[in-house]
């Protein structure tokens, strides 16, 4: 077999984390020619997962503008992709997922004559605005990919209504299980700075309530509900609230000055991959709009609040450990209260479940790319 070249491509911090042991296996095989490119449609987040992962890319198109919009960041990554693609000539490109990186880059990779692999292909709402534009990149990507790598056997069945045959489509689980036992393998007893730091920001006795938030459908109103909802959470008894904020300006904004200055409310910046794992496990219940946390938080056996109408994750849902709550103040009120004071329905959704696979999804992969070039 000669010696094929592998272009892995992200640019935020869920695709970086999820993407990480892609890259891992890719480069430690010879058969494999294997680079990194990152659009850094990201730049800090990106970059404290490049740095737990020790990943070095080989392209970086530093793309981040400050409130950026789609319009331009969309075209910036097709034209931006250009020069990398011609002169790597890559014989497969991995995207992933739902960002204006994956769909923009499987384009470009389209364009140059590559075949383009999408990994954590098949995920749906059918509804083009909830997750926007996420739904929309989605399945624009699978028009593209050559090869739909399907994290669930729901996933996979939606590619396969949408008329994409069975041989181009492998069910393999979700690499974020892979990233999360390789990060709880490498922090096993150990403590950086930023987690001293976490340790002495928990007050005593309380039930964490950890937040993250950034979806743009819920930008306007849906923030000012959600910070309501926590002020109110907040106050509940022995109840602290924990809040990295994301660092889009749309959330910065209402979420420092609705929740600033609220002694059970505490606001910090983006945490790295490794706290972040460290304060779910600590954490007793978990509010997010966040993807890859709804992913997360049922292999730790941690209850999660979906503030979002939809979600193209259901397989959680229907096991009972995650449930949509909507952007609406007195809904996640009450389902965080009812969480938060009765041990029954604390015990029916905290069971330890695994929907979305057990850690092989990137072996998998690799595995399939070798068996077509046996
Ligand atoms: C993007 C993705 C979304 C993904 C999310 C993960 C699109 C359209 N959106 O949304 O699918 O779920 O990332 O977090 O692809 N910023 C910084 N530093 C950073 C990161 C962001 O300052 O490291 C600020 C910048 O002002 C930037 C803004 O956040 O312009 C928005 O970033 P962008 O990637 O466009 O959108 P997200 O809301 O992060
Ligand atoms: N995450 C992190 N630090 C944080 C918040 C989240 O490392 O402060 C991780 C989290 O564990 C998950 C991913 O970031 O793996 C989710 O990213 P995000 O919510 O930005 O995007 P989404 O998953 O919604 O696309």
């Amino acid at each position: 077999m000669k010696e094929l070249k592998i272009l892995i491509v992200f640019g935020t911090r869920p695709e970086a984390i999820k993407m990480a042991p892609l890259v891992k296996l890719f480069a430690a095989d010879p058969r494999f020619e294997t680079r990194v490119c990152v659009t850094a449609q990201h730049r800090e987040m990106l970059d404290q997962v490049l740095r737990f992962f020790e990943i070095t890319p080989a392209y970086d198109l530093d793309l981040m503008k400050p409130g950026q919009d789609l319009y331009h960041l969309t075209a910036a990554v097709i034209t931006g992709m250009k020069p990398v693609l011609e002169s790597f000539s890559p014989d497969y490109v991995f995207v992933h997922g739902d960002t204006s990186t994956s769909t923009g880059a499987a384009l470009a990779s389209f364009y140059a004559g590559a075949r383009v692999c999408h990994v954590e292909a098949g995920l749906r709402t059918y509804n083009k605005r909830s997750p926007f534009p996420e739904e929309v990149n989605r399945q624009l990507t699978a028009r593209i990919a050559d090869l739909h790598f399907a994290p669930t056997n729901t996933a996979a069945a939606n590619l396969l209504s949408e008329g994409i045959s069975s041989q181009q489509i492998c069910v393999t689980g979700n690499t974020v299980i892979d990233a999360l036992l390789w990060a709880r393998k490498k922090i096993a007893g150990y403590e950086d700075d930023e987690i001293r730091e976490l340790k002495s920001l928990i007050q005593p006795g309380k039930k964490i309530v950890l937040v993250t938030g950034h979806r743009r459908e819920n930008f306007g109103d849906g923030f000012l509900q959600i910070c309501r909802a926590i002020r109110r959470i907040a106050e509940m008894e022995n109840v602290q609230v924990i809040y990295p904020v994301h660092l889009n300006p749309n959330v910065q904004q209402p979420v420092r000055s609705l929740l600033t200055g609220i002694d059970t409310v505490t606001l910090i910046s983006p945490l790295a991959y490794p706290a972040f794992i460290w304060l779910m496990e600590k954490s007793t219940l978990l509010l997010t709009d966040s993807g890859g946390v709804q992913e997360e938080a049922p292999s730790l056996g941690k209850p999660v609040l979906v503030m979002r109408n939809t979600t193209e994750r259901p397989e959680a849902v229907h096991a009972g450990t995650v449930k949509l709550v909507g952007a609406h103040e007195d809904t996640i009120v009450s389902e965080a209260s009812l969480l938060l004071t009765d041990p029954v329905a604390y015990a029916r959704m905290s069971q330890n479940i695994n929907p979305y696979g057990d850690g092989t999804a990137c072996a998998s992969i690799v595995r399939k790319i070798l068996a077509l070039n046996g």
